[in-house]
């Protein structure tokens, strides 16, 4: 059994190599420059927590979480083309830095690496893996089209929300976990329990990500404060305030939505913090974390070797960054 901060630095040792050939330098070097930023790397690490919390570590394991990485990185390099967004973990993103065209490319070259990695572990369970990487991958894409398409929506519900944010965010963690506990020789039903804790465990997440997005700390946060406001996001925040403001807010709200004004997210943060979206913020993680929690208890296996993995649940809906 290993720590959190054991198994991260493990993770990163083994992927501090080079994953991409020399030439072109003008595709290669972008992918170099994001990966060299880092990120907390945590989905690697919950694929080797979930097959710890069963069994020694698969060799295949390291391949798999590599895998995982490089491919929430291709998301992200195109999200961030897809949000239009100038920063991210405090520095330039790839297509502001390289142009749009290049980071398509390289996000799709390093999707194509992930496979690299997916192909050569043992035939034993590569179907498996390959059918949930594949299922996973999906419903990311899903998520990232609803999330574009609430933008122009004027109203979306809270279901609608969750349900956007269980694809876009929610199911990486959750099969990043069950990936591992494949690996690791988890029953069926371990499986399943471990699936649904990291699957509550990022919704949690995200909301912490969307709260951070309009109250992070820009020396901490590393994406620009105010991205979701500007692009007129449908976060939880912004449909909670839509709740809970008087009709003079709620008048206030929709037409900043629709004006692309200087004050844009100084005037939405002040009607956010009038609305007391940060308890409410406080009170939905602490829910889904309660719900992520009971699905861990339920996993057959000692409650001492779950101990790394409710660390690092609750850095993650802690964090600053
Ligand atoms: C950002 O993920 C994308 C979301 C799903 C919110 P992370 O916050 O894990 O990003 P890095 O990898 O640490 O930069
Ligand atoms: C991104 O959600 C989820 C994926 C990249 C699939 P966000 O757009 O909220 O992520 P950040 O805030 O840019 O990291
Ligand atoms: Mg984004
Ligand atoms: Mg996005
Ligand atoms: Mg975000």
């Amino acid at each position: 059994m290993y720590t959190f901060e054991e198994l991260s630095k493990l993770f990163i040792e083994k992927f501090e190599v080079d994953h991409f050939p020399a030439s072109p330098k003008t595709l290669y070097d972008p992918n170099r420059y994001f990966l060299q930023l880092g990120g907390k790397r945590i989905r690697p690490v919950l694929c080797v927590m979930g097959n710890d919390l069963f069994d020694v570590i698969n060799p295949d394991t390291w391949p798999v979480a590599k895998a995982i990485e490089l491919f929430h990185n291709f998301t992200l390099i195109h999200d961030d083309i897809m949000d239009n967004a100038p920063l991210r973990r405090g520095m330039q993103t790839v297509h502001e830095k390289y142009g749009q065209s290049t980071a398509l490319l390289a996000g799709d070259v390093m999707l194509v690496k992930a496979y690299d990695y997916l192909n050569a572990i043992s035939r034993d369970y590569s179907k498996n893996i390959i059918a949930l990487f594949n299922k996973t991958a999906r419903q990311v894409c899903e998520g990232q089209q609803l999330d574009m398409d609430f933008e122009k929506k004027q109203e979306v519900g809270f279901e609608e929300y969750l349900n956007m944010i269980n694809l876009k965010t929610s199911v990486l963690l959750a099969a990043s976990l069950q990936l591992g506990a494949i690996l690791g020789g988890a029953s069926e039903r371990n499986q399943q329990l471990i699936y649904e804790f990291g699957r509550k465990l990022g919704l949690a997440f995200q909301v912490q990500d969307d709260y951070l997005d309009a109250f992070g700390d820009p020396d901490k946060f590393g994406k620009q404060v105010g991205g979701d406001i500007k692009a007129n996001k449908k976060t939880f925040l912004l449909i909670h305030a839509l709740e809970a403001a008087s009709a003079d807010q709620k008048t206030a709200l929709n037409e900043l939505l629709h004006s692309d004004g200087d004050n844009k997210v100084e005037q939405v943060l002040a009607i956010f913090k009038a609305c007391k979206v940060d308890q409410w913020a406080a009170s939905l993680k602490e829910q889904f974390m309660n719900e992520a929690f009971t699905h861990l208890e339920d996993i057959a296996v000692v409650a001492k070797r779950k101990e790394p993995l409710k660390q690092l649940a609750n850095y993650l809906v802690e964090r600053e960054h």
